[in-house]
């Protein structure tokens, strides 16, 4: 592996001492990986470093093809199973049949019924008598997330949150991926930076947001599908 820029290094160094640490305290701690940028960066720090940490993905049904294709090298490079949860078939054939399959472009209440169907749901399941879980949020990557901790209690779901990247820069992320050479979302390189289900994420341009692709139709303010509520996100300083 290529020497890390020391401020870097410094970084990874911390998040693998929150990780070890949250594993020692907590016990039963599981990871949700998108299999976006981040998360590949913590998938390698879990495997090579905490491989107790259980990883876990939720595959909503409506992923792009590419986000599949690297959780099936991901298993293969880390000789591991990512386990994989999906929607409840009841729920989401009730949604289906009643608002349609495309029903998330026409309120931003249906698009949250369908991301509760399809990720809320299922993420409710995946941690279930587990103690804590691990997120690739970051802060800087939306201004609902502005205020994150590395560690915090995540009072919707009753167990401890830890968001290992919290301060690193979206600069820092791909540092560490190129330097590492860890396999990545093909769709990254055609300008998709944050990559979701694939009918509410489309490509952007220069000099956007890194979400502005991600349900581009949206208000900023909105923009989260209930797996890290803006509510608890926003804390008074
Ligand atoms: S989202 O809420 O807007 O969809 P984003 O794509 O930024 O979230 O991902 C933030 C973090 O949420 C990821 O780093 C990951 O921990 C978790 N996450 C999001 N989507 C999934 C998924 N499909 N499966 C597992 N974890 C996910
Ligand atoms: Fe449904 Fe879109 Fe949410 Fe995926 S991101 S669960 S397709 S509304």
């Amino acid at each position: 592996m290529t020497q890390l820029e020391s401020a870097l290094q410094a970084k990874v160094d911390h998040s693998i001492g929150l990780l070890k640490e949250a594993l020692e305290t907590y016990g039963e701690v599981t990871f949700a990986n998108s299999l976006g940028a981040e998360d590949v960066v913590i998938t390698d720090l879990i495997c090579r470093h905490v491989p107790g940490i259980e990883i876990f993905s939720l595959d909503t049904g409506r992923l792009p093809e590419e986000t599949l294709q690297l959780l099936a090298k991901i298993e293969q490079r880390y000789d591991t199973k990512v386990k994989v949860y999906y929607p409840d078939a009841t729920q989401l054939e009730a949604y289906v049949h009643q608002n349609g399959i495309n029903a998330f472009y026409q309120s931003v209440e249906l698009r949250k019924g369908c991301c509760h169907v399809r990720k809320v749901e299922p993420l409710k399941r995946a941690l279930a008598d587990k103690k804590a879980w691990v997120t690739g949020i970051r802060r800087e990557q939306a201004v609902t997330r502005g205020t994150i901790e590395f560690s915090e209690w995540d009072e919707g779901n009753q167990l401890q949150k830890l968001n290992p990247l919290a301060d690193w820069s979206e600069k820092e992320v791909w540092a560490y991926i190129k330097a590492c050479e860890l396999p990545y979302n093909a769709l990254h390189d055609q300008h998709y930076p944050s990559i979701g289900c694939a009918p509410c994420t489309r490509s952007i341009a220069m000099g956007e947001d890194v979400r502005a692709g991600r349900w581009w139709w949206e208000n900023p303010e909105l923009k989260e599908c209930g797996l890290h509520p803006a509510s608890s996100l926003n804390k008074p300083s």
